[in-house]
């Protein structure tokens, strides 16, 4: 993704796009009672556009701001769909920019438990999918690619995976998979067994420190967020394991997980409902905000 492009994209459809959205949603601009805005984490750019446009409705029409974070945004998409599910819970966060496990106390009350050290897991789809000459976004291609394959094929390295810890890495699984496709692997395996091994390593990972995590914290309600929920074998992968278990598992429809405003909107939705404050108009982007 390259930051100034992506910027000026954003400028050249956000208009456009409000207009549809308030038009699609069959409300006038006098039923909207308050605007929320994904603030951060992301590209400082795309998040400028945003906060600027959020801000100028809410002084225009005189209603409340709310910045939203919108790692808490992807973690609301679960209550979209099950709006009263038992907190704590657990929630597994795998994005394009992120990958953690996070304790949800309460309604905005969350409590970082690991994440990754270095790449996320959806990059790790993606820049492994880029190696083997696959379309981007590569995680929904190596998702359909690796049904036909033999997830067994080819061993890859699991990262971490040993001891107690709760960090994930995954730049190491990317640069094996470099190193496979110099070494003429390509010509030994099928792309689909490739992309079904390499699924694999990184599903087996997340799932083994889902149920891990559980069983430290007692929390038996476990939650799926961000675009890698939408993972068809690690969907599966957390079912059979929370079944396995004995924990209860939410997984947000695929539409959900992915980027999206209603999932902000949501999470917006039940923070006001708690702080009844909204966001300063001097509101700040924070493109490296945490938790
Ligand atoms: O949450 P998201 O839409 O954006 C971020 O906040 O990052 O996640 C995008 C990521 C991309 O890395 C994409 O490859 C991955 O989610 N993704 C998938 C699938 N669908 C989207 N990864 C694996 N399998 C999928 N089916
Ligand atoms: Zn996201």
């Amino acid at each position: 993704m390259v930051p100034e492009i992506a910027s000026r994209r954003h400028l050249e459809v956000l208009n456009p796009l409000i207009d549809e959205a308030v038009q699609k949603s069959r409300l006038g601009w006098q039923d909207i009672g308050g605007v929320c805005v994904s603030y951060g984490p992301g590209l400082v750019g795309a998040l400028l556009l945003g906060v600027a446009a959020a801000k100028t409705i809410a002084a225009v029409r005189r209603i409340p701001l709310l910045g939203v974070n919108h790692l808490h945004g992807h973690i609301y998409a679960n209550f979209l769909e099950y709006p009263d599910l038992p907190m704590p819970a657990l929630c597994l966060l795998v994005s394009g920019g992120h990958t953690a496990l996070i304790v949800m106390h309460s309604h905005g009350v969350m409590e970082l438990l690991g994440e990754t050290r270095d790449d996320a897991a959806g990059e790790c789809f993606d820049k492994s999918a880029r190696i083997l000459g696959l379309a981007y976004p590569g995680g929904p291609v190596i998702d359909s690619m690796a049904r036909e394959g033999n997830p067994s094929a080819v061993h890859f390295p699991r990262a971490l995976s040993e001891g107690s810890s709760l960090e994930f890495s995954f730049s190491g699984l990317k640069t094996a998979v470099m190193y496979f496709v110099r070494s003429g692997g390509l010509k030994e395996h099928s792309l689909s067994d490739v992309c079904a091994s390499l699924q694999k390593a990184i599903v087996d990972v997340l799932v083994r420190k889902t149920v891990a995590a559980a069983k430290r914290t007692g929390i038996s309600t476990v939650l799926m967020a961000g675009g890698v929920a939408c993972n068809s074998y690690l969907r599966q992968a957390m079912k059979t394991a929370a079944e396995a278990n004995g924990l209860e598992l939410f997984r947000p429809s695929p539409v959900l997980c992915t980027d999206n405003a209603a999932m902000i909107a949501c999470a917006a939705h039940h923070i006001f409902q708690q702080s009844r404050t909204g966001s300063p108009l001097t509101l700040d982007v924070c493109p490296g905000l945490a938790i």
